[in-house]
C-alpha cells in the first residue's frame, strides 16, 4: 500500500471492497483475485487498467450491480454484499449515481424528464420539488435550455451531461462512472471530466470512475492500477 493512503487508513473509509474475488462463466473463471481496496468521503478516484483487466466487474461490485464470489462491500457502514434485492435495490436508488459510456438515457423521455426519472423511481411524489431539482441540476450542466430535447436531439457530450444530472437527482453519496469519456472526443471528455470534478469538490461527493485514458487519471486524487483481476497499485496524490 503507498505510504499516503496508509496514513488515511486509520480514519473510517467510506467503500471498503474487502477480500473481494469474482468467478463467472461456465469455466468459473476468475475475473477479480482477492482485491482490498479502501475509498473515502469525497475522494476522486480513477480505476485505470486495460481492457479485461476487471474494471467494470469492481466498479458493479462496489455500486451493488453484481456480487462477489467471496468478500465484503461496504459503503458507509452498510454491508451491501448480504443486503436482499428489494434492499440492495433501494439502497442504489438512494445513495449510488451511475453513469456510463453509452449514456443509457430513456430514448422516449426527454433530458428533463431522464433527470427526474430517478426521483420518481424513489417515490418522491413532491411535483415541486422535482421540477425545481431537476432544473436546477439541468442548469448546473448548462443544458436547461435543451431541457425538452429527446436523447437523440442532443450531441453526445450533451447526453452524457443529462447523464450525469440525472446520476445526481437522488444526491448520492457515490458516483460511480464506468468510461465516461470512452465515446467522446478529447475536448468533450475534459469538459465531462471538470464537471465531475466540479461536483466531487464542491459537493464532496465520492465519484469513482473508470478509464483506460491516462489524461484523465491527472484529475485524481486516488488512482488505482488494476490489472488482470487485482490491484496492481494504489496511487493517492497529494
Ligand atoms: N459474465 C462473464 N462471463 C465470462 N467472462 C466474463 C464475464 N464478465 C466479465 N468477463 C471477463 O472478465 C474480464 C474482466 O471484465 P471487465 O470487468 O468487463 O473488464 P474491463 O472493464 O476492465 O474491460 C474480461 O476478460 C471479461 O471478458
Ligand atoms: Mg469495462
Amino acid at each position: 500500500m503507498n505510504d499516503q493512503f496508509k496514513k488515511k487508513a486509520d480514519s473510517q473509509a467510506f467503500v471498503q471492497v474487502v477480500n473481494v474475488s469474482k468467478n463467472v462463466g461456465s469455466t468459473n473463471a476468475l475475473i477479480l483475485d482477492d482485491v482490498n481496496l479502501q475509498i473515502f468521503k469525497g475522494d476522486f478516484v480513477v480505476i485505470l487498467g486495460p481492457s479485461g483487466a476487471g474494471k467494470s466487474t469492481l466498479l458493479n461490485l462496489i455500486g451493488g450491480l453484481d456480487r462477489p464470489t467471496i468478500g465484503e462491500v461496504k459503503i458507509d457502514q452498510t454491508v451491501i454484499t448480504t443486503l436482499n434485492e428489494d434492499s440492495l435495490s433501494s439502497f442504489r436508488c438512494l445513495n449510488v449515481g451511475f453513469i456510463f459510456q453509452t449514456y443509457n438515457l430513456i430514448s422516449t423521455l426527454s433530458a428533463i424528464e431522464n433527470v427526474q426519472f430517478p426521483m420518481k423511481l424513489a417515490g418522491c411524489e413532491d411535483e415541486s420539488l422535482i421540477e425545481q431539482r431537476s432544473t436546477d441540476l439541468l442548469t448546473s450542466v448548462g443544458l436547461i435550455e435543451k431541457a425538452s430535447h429527446l436523447p437523440y436531439e442532443l450531441s453526445c457530450g450533451e447526453q452524457q451531461r443529462v447523464a450525469i444530472a440525472r446520476s445526481l437527482s437522488n444526491d448520492p453519496s457515490l458516483i460511480l462512472a464506468d468510461e465516461p469519456t470512452g465515446n467522446l472526443d478529447w475536448t468533450t471528455a475534459l469538459e465531462i471530466i471538470m464537471l465531475l470534478k466540479k461536483y466531487s469538490t464542491k459537493q464532496g461527493k465520492t465519484m469513482v470512475i473508470i478509464t483506460h485514458d491516462e489524461r484523465i487519471a491527472e484529475f485524481a486524487d486516488v488512482i488505482v492500477k488494476l490489472k488482470s483481476g487485482r490491484i496492481a497499485e494504489v496511487v493517492r496524490h497529494a
